[in-house]
């Protein structure tokens, strides 16, 4: 199936939605034009930044394997950054076909953004969260056009992370489902189906095997290398799960942790522990403060 979809929203330029950016400007399937939308002029500048270093450094990596000669490096970069502009002002997400929302895990904050988004865009304007822990059909209602609304969930670095869980409510639109799904293969990317279910299909695993990785330091049972180094050559990950955690960043865990807690209460799975807790109330956010369960460059 092709897709529709020509202009692209997202909100939000942090560590997800800078990426996101990025996937939809070099989608090597289509000519997408992409807004980025960031709460201020400050925000709008360090998302900026990390898009132009991260397509700069992509593009020099095709140089360096011989995929690509420094002039055609540099026109093609050209080209993805003239698809990109940039703004603080909702009202520019108005023509878009598709806006994705890539901001803070809190539904405090996300669920007026739909009540707003389901009034300034156009009509057939689909409407994809982000979101690693939160109920899409939430914020499907809160949008007042919840067939229209999915999750399309990318996962961090989305420059290097094929996969892109494509989740669907009750009432989304099967057609909008599908368009999802093309506009995902469209960026190069793998898309997998899946219900609105706490976690999707990634998180559900993956997060609960980060808090039981933080529990084992709550209670000393070994240290924070030796638990990672464990993951890495015992059960070939790629990285340990508390060196993961800092890499998603602590307080998008805690923030996912607590809402599974206070949403359900009698799932053992979901637990706060406390090292989690004090790094983040610490200001210890992970990798994006520079310091987390290790200290980041
Ligand atoms: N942006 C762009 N490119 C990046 C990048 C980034 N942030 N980080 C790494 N890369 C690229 C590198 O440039 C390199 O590319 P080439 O092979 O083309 O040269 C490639 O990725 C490998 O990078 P490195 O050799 O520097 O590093 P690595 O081999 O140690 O891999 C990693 C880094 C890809 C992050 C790897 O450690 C990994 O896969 N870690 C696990 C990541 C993971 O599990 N992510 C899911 C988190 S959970 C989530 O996202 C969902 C949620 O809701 C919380
Ligand atoms: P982040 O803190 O790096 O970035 C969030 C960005 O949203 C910030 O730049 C902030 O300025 C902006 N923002 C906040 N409120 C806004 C508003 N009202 N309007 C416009 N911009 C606003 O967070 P992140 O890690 O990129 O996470 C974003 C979303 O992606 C969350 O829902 C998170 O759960 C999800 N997610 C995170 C990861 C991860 O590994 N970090 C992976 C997959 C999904």
């Amino acid at each position: 199936m092709t897709t529709s979809i020509n202009k692209v929203g997202v909100i939000g330029l942090g560590l997800m939605g800078h990426g996101i950016v990025q996937a939809a400007s070099m989608a090597p399937g289509k000519r997408y034009e992409v807004v980025g939308l960031e709460a201020t002029e400050d925000a709008i500048g360090a998302g900026k930044g990390r898009i132009e270093a991260s397509i700069k450094r992509q593009l020099s990596r095709s140089v360096a394997r011989g995929k690509l000669t420094e002039a055609d490096a540099e026109s093609q970069g050209a080209d993805y950054l003239s698809r990109i502009s940039y703004t603080t002002d909702r009202a520019g997400l108005a023509d878009c076909d598709l806006v994705i929302e890539a901001i803070t895990e809190n539904p405090a904050i996300k669920l007026p953004l739909y009540t707003e988004l389901g009034l300034l865009t156009k009509p057939s304007c689909i409407l994809a969260s982000n979101t690693s822990s939160l109920k899409i059909a939430d914020m499907a209602g809160a949008s007042g056009r919840p067939d229209r609304v999915v999750g399309l969930h990318f996962f961090n670095p989305v420059q290097v992370m094929k996969l892109v869980e494509v989740v669907r409510t009750d009432a989304t639109d099967p057609a909008v489902f599908e368009q999802c799904r093309a506009f995902v293969n469209s960026i190069g990317k793998h898309p997998v189906s899946c219900k609105d279910t706490p976690g999707f299909i990634v998180n559900r695993l993956l997060v609960p095997a980060l808090a039981q990785a933080m529990l084992m330091v709550d209670r000393g049972d070994a240290s924070v290398e030796d638990i990672d180094k464990s993951m890495e050559l015992g059960a070939g990950h790629p990285m340990g799960p508390l060196a993961l955690a800092d890499y998603v960043g602590l307080d998008t865990c805690l923030f996912i942790l607590q809402g599974w807690v206070d949403n359900f209460p009698s799932e053992p799975a979901f637990v706060v522990p406390d090292c989690l807790r004090a790094m983040v109330d610490a200001g210890k956010l992970g990798r994006k403060s520079g310091e987390g369960f290790y200290k980041w460059e």
